[in-house]
């Protein structure tokens, strides 16, 4: 990196993915985890994976900490990791108080706990993209107990009208290369369609153009406000999630079944989207 910028800056490691909608605009973002899954489609899924009552969950690159409520009611224990400082403190902020809940700064390559510490992994578009996300896996591998599952949920790119939008500004990306990596790696994936909903069309366009360009975030607000029902003053669409799961096997596992699941190479190429 560059020597004339500043030291803090030459010392943050490349393995941290920017994620500027959230680094950069936190009170949108919350809007935009606020207009998410308003019907709790993807929690519904998540629990038919792993029930985490009574178990120790780790929300991998959790951020400024949106989701660690919603498993601090019923887990034993729920600890954030995330890797970039300010959002660090904003998570520590949200959850202070809260029993059994701590936040610490870390990495999916580096996570901050002992082996076998936690039973659930969730991970929410955060990291794991596809390949190139196999020393985060390895990780995660590490800190799970036996029997334990992580659990990725990202958007589907293949599922319109979201996953439009993001093709028209990820044109290189490749959905079924990375489902694919997933499968190979063992995983399971459920889609899942939710309801994304807004109070108002300029809550809607400032998330909007918090996640794409000027040109897609136009064309998207013209989209969705033009299909609004009569008289409604909110705003709803469609979104389509995929819900990865992976179980790390609970007892001994033959020697061909390991070496089928061992992490490969990778080629370090994942794809953005944050
Ligand atoms: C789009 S945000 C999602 C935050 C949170 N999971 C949520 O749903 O509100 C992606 C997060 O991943 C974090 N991140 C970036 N690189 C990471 C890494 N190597 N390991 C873990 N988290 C990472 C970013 O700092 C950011 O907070």
């Amino acid at each position: 990196m560059a020597d004339h910028l500043p030291s803090r800056w030459r010392r943050r490691p490349v393995d941290v993915l920017p994620s500027p909608n959230i680094w950069y605009h936190r009170d949108v973002y919350e809007c935009e985890n606020e207009a998410q899954d308003v019907d709790g489609e993807i929690w519904r899924v998540l629990r038919s994976r792993c029930d985490w009552t009574g178990r120790d969950v780790l929300d991998l690159g959790c951020g400024d900490g949106f989701h660690l409520s919603r498993f601090a009611g019923a887990a034993r224990s729920v600890t954030g990791v995330e890797p970039h400082p300010p959002l660090v403190a904003a998570a520590r902020a949200r959850v202070a108080g809260l029993p059994g809940v701590r936040v610490r700064h870390g990495a999916a390559q580096r996570i901050p706990l002992p082996d076998a510490e936690v039973d659930l992994v969730h991970a929410r578009t955060a990291y794991f993209f596809g390949p190139g996300c196999e020393p985060g896996l390895a990780e995660v591998e590490r800190v799970l107990r036996p029997g334990g599952t992580l659990a990725v949920v990202d958007l589907d790119v293949t599922a319109d009208p979201y996953g439009r939008w993001m093709r028209a500004d990820l044109p290189d990306y490749d959905p079924a290369e990375v489902d694919s990596f997933f499968a190979r790696q063992g995983f399971r994936c459920e889609r899942v369609v939710t309801r994304w909903r807004f109070a108002s069309a300029a809550a809607l366009e400032s998330v909007l153009r918090i996640e794409f360009s000027a040109r897609v975030a136009e064309r998207a607000l013209a989209e969705t406000v033009r299909a609004r029902a009569p008289g409604d003053r909110g705003v709803e669409f469609p979104v389509t999630y995929r819900v990865l799961s992976r179980d790390k096997p609970a007892g001994l596992v033959p020697a061909r079944a390991q070496s089928r699941s061992a992490v490969s190479p990778g080629s370090g190429t994942s794809p953005r989207i944050p």
